[in-house]
């Protein structure tokens, strides 16, 4: 089986990316072929500034490589070395109807928090369905809010089958159940676009500040809370083994607990738990070159297969 995902390189990794996207894709090499690529063309929504997205693109492949990645078992490549999609990207366009694109929640979305309402962005689901599409792909890792595309991408594939034969594989969504959405420091769901977010390589006394500043109710110290009703509980979870999550859930419930204190493990937890990606990063990005490297490899071997699916597709039309 073969997975595949994208991450666009539009500004540096939060917590929220690990747990709801990047933490699978590395378990998901144990089992299954990768296919990880650095969403630049998709990025081009939001970033206009060239040495930017370059910066941003070099960051998030030496990121992906630090967390575990591991180019001996996944291709990771750059969106934009593969010229191939943005073909595919047009056989596509041309049998999807605008109804599915119009009933997209994450361009309205978008639009909302004052992205240009231009043509690129309402086509994005096209270009996502053709990164899919073009490699076979068996299984797309995916957090909560990109499902409706894969929902998407399927429907096209299945469109363009029922007009020119058996020619895409439809792929699955992989929605890990566990995969609640991680809060930011507000309690809205972590998002660069709300600027509530704890970085995976945050500076540590940065992380201390943004642990701290995590919004709470104003309970006293004494009274008893509810953890369910907590983000520092809820990001506490996700660096705690089940009995230290139950045992930190009574100390919530007995009262007597302050918030500041919650927050201080917290961090400590964070800070300890990134570590030794931390100390892999701190080498890689010393030799870029390498991670280039890296992308370029992934690259030549990622075209070489989206070649075979862009001619069965271009064979098919009448290309
Ligand atoms: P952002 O919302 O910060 O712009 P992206 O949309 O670039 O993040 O997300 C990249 C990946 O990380 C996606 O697969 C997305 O589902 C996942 N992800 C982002 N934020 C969260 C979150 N708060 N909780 C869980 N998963 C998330
Ligand atoms: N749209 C995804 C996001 O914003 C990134 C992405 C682009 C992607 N192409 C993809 C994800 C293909 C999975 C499969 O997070």
């Amino acid at each position: 089986m073969r997975a595949l995902s994208g991450i666009q390189p539009s500004g540096a990794l939060h917590i929220g990316n690990y747990f709801g996207a990047i933490k699978q894709y590395v378990e998901l090499q144990q089992q299954h072929e990768g296919f990880y690529f650095l969403a630049n063309y998709h990025a081009l929504t939001s970033i206009r500034d060239a040495q930017t997205l370059r910066e941003y693109s070099l960051q998030l492949a030496t990121d992906l490589l630090a967390l575990g990645l591991d180019p001996g078992k996944s291709v990771i490549f750059k969106q934009s070395d593969v010229p191939e999609v943005t073909e595919l990207t047009w056989l596509l366009s041309t049998v999807t109807p605008m109804g599915l694109l119009e009933r997209c929640h994450a361009y309205k979305e978008k639009v909302a928090e004052g992205l240009p309402a231009d043509h690129g962005l309402f086509a994005y689901p096209v270009l996502m369905a053709a990164d899919i599409l073009i490699y076979d792909s068996d299984l797309v890792p995916v957090g909560q809010d990109q499902k409706q595309h894969v929902e998407v991408t399927r429907d096209i594939a299945a469109k363009f089958n029922a007009t020119y034969g058996e020619v895409l594989k439809l792929p699955e969504a992989l929605i890990l159940p566990e995969l609640a959405v991680v809060p930011g420091l507000d309690g809205r769901k972590m998002s660069k676009s709300y600027d509530n977010t704890i970085l995976i390589f945050e500076e540590p006394g940065a992380l201390k500040k943004k642990v701290m500043s995590i919004v709470t109710d104003s309970t006293p110290v004494e009274a008893p809370k509810d953890p369910d009703k907590c983000n520092v509980y809820a990001l506490y979870k996700l660096f705690a083994t089940s009995e230290e999550q139950e045992e930190m859930a009574q100390r919530y419930r007995a009262g007597g607990l302050g918030y500041g204190e919650v927050k201080e493990e917290l961090g400590r937890r964070i800070a300890d738990f990134f570590a030794s990606y931390r100390e892999r990063r701190r080498k890689l990005a010393a030799d870029p070159d390498h991670v280039r490297d890296v992308l370029k490899a992934g690259a030549q071997r990622a075209r070489s297969e989206a070649r075979v699916v862009l001619d069965r597709c271009r064979q098919a039309v009448g290309a």
